[in-house]
């Protein structure tokens, strides 16, 4: 029920106001100002530093995943304008959502946390690692020590069973979804392990990221055009039931893995060519022709991206700009196509709030759409995909990050992720199954549902 809210209500709440984020493309202090506005009201949201919240947790409608996703990107706001404003508050999230188990698997999650779930706050993990983010107390888990964690579990659930391996969307049998492999779980574990092979030089992740990506492309869900597909639902022992939907971020973190896997291989001509692939699909499905600009292809224009879905393109701008840093051929296209939605963006920062949802300054509330000024749209997600629209410009092609061998501090555990409930066997003994009311309301990351609610399916009504 929640999930159509944004969009619909929020045009009578919120007017339109003249001023907007200014911003002139190119100019760093702009660019690092502009940041700073909207971050200031993206972080206005946050409410996991108040006394007696949870640190890591966003207030509902916002999922737990989507909370380490913005914690990623504020780690990037971080290390591209040098703004230490959010430090604090993102390492005690990120250590606190690690949990005793040091894993990303907190006891307040496991019962409804997916492998796409884990994974964002995984990743957030490894870009602190890659950034040199301030490192914890000794005594604290580790940056990279938590993205290896996270990838061993990963490892460890790796089903060749069905479908001739792959991930699973749910890490829990009971879960629904259970039975459904997806492209952002395999690539949460394909981006990882790239990123892994990259930091730390191990060729063991280099070989799970070259067969995760093999795996994608045998079960049909990367063609040989690089579409992209959501995910295979496996019925019957067989894995032909595809759910074709293109979702940005899965171009996205396919792209960028890909790209870091071309400079682990020294450039080898095969990862080359899916970067280019990806590239080109990517621009033909979520560039806007005329324009230039990011769009949600498949349900922006039509109105009805949820709360999740409302997010999926700045993680796409994220890792294009990371892939611009990792292939150079790639960084004039992927310059153009962040300086164009980047304008849009900035000047769809541009709603005040009437009522007591967007606490930032007057006049900079974020909306969806950047074909247009302020849609009326406000959100976390709203407010992280204009962020990073605007700070991913700041990328240039001398940046880069780091390696355990050129000055990467972040201690590792290439052990790690054992001790955990997602290391060993699956705990449904200890944790009972959740009622169908609270797995709805506790929401899905993946679309696979999605056609339920075009359809208008039970699922929705519940
Ligand atoms: C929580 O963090 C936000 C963002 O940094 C800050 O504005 C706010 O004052 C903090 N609240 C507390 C109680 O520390
Ligand atoms: C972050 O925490 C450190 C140590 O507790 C403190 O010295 C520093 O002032 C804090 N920075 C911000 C921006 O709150
Ligand atoms: C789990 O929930 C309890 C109760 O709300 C809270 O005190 C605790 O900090 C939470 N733990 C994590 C890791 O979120
Ligand atoms: C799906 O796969 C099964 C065997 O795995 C096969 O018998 C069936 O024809 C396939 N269906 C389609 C639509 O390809
Ligand atoms: C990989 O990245 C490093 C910098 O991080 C760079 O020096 C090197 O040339 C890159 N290799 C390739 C093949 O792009
Ligand atoms: C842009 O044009 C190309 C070539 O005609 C087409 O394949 C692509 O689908 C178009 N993209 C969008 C987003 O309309
Ligand atoms: C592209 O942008 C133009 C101008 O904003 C708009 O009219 C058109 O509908 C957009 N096309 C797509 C495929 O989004
Ligand atoms: C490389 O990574 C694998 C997988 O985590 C691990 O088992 C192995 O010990 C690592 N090797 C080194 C030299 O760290």
């Amino acid at each position: 029920m929640r999930w159509n809210l944004g969009v619909a209500g929020a045009a009578s709440l919120l007017l339109a106001h003249s001023a907007a984020v200014e911003l002139t493309i190119g100019d760093a202090a702009s660019t690092k100002a502009a940041a700073g506005t909207i971050a200031y009201g993206l972080m206005k949201y946050y409410t996991g530093n108040n006394t007696g919240d949870t640190p890591g947790n966003l207030p509902d409608p916002y999922f737990w995943w989507e909370a380490g996703a913005m914690f990623g990107t504020l780690i990037d706001y971080w290390a591209l304008t040098g703004d230490a404003t959010y430090n604090n508050v993102t390492s005690q999230a990120l250590l606190h959502q690690a949990s005793g188990t040091r894993d990303f698997m907190p006891a307040n999650q496991t019962r409804t946390e997916g492998n796409d779930d884990q994974g964002f706050w995984a990743m957030a993990a490894m870009s602190a690692a890659e950034n040199n983010f301030p490192n914890p107390p000794s005594d604290q888990p580790q940056w990279l020590a938590l993205a290896q964690a996270v990838f061993n579990q990963y490892a460890s659930r790796w089903d060749e069973s069905t479908c001739g391996g792959g991930l699973r969307w749910q890490i829990f049998q009971f879960n629904n979804g259970f039975n459904y492999k997806n492209t952002i779980s395999n690539g949460c574990f394909f981006n990882l392990a790239a990123r892994l092979a990259r930091f730390t030089g191990n060729e063991t992740y280099a070989d799970w990221a070259t067969k995760i990506f093999a795996w994608e492309e045998s079960v049909g869900l990367i063609t040989p055009q690089y579409d992209i597909y959501d995910g295979v639902t496996i019925k019957d022992g067989s894995c032909n039931d595809t759910d074709r939907i293109q979702w940005s971020y899965n171009h996205g973190i396919f792209i960028h893995g890909a790209a870091v896997m071309h400079n682990v291989t020294g450039g080898a001509a095969l990862w080359t060519q899916r970067v280019q692939g990806i590239l080109k699909s990517t621009q033909n499905l979520f560039y806007n022709n005329s324009t230039g600009v990011v769009f949600e292809q498949f349900c922006e224009m039509r109105g009805f991206c949820d709360n999740d879905q409302r997010s999926f393109k700045g993680y796409l701008t994220r890792w294009l700009a990371g892939t611009a840093q990792m292939v150079s051929d790639t960084f004039d296209p992927i310059q153009k196509m962040l300086q164009a939605s980047a304008a849009a963006a900035a000047r769809a920062c541009s709603g005040s709030p009437a009522e007591n949802l967007f606490r930032g300054l007057p006049g900079t509330a974020c909306g969806f759409r950047w074909d247009q000024p302020f849609d009326g749209s406000t959100g976390v997600g709203e407010q992280m995909n204009a962020l990073s629209a605007v700070m991913y410009t700041l990328v240039s092609r001398a940046t880069t990050t780091v390696t355990a061998e050129s000055g990467g501090t972040s201690k590792g555990d290439p052990g790690g992720g054992a001790q955990g409930p997602g290391g060993g066997g699956l705990p449904s003994q200890i944790l009972l199954p959740i009622p169908l009311r609270e797995r709805v309301a506790a929401g899905f990351l993946t679309a696979g549902f999605v056609f339920g609610v075009i359809g208008g399916s039970a699922f929705v009504m519940l």
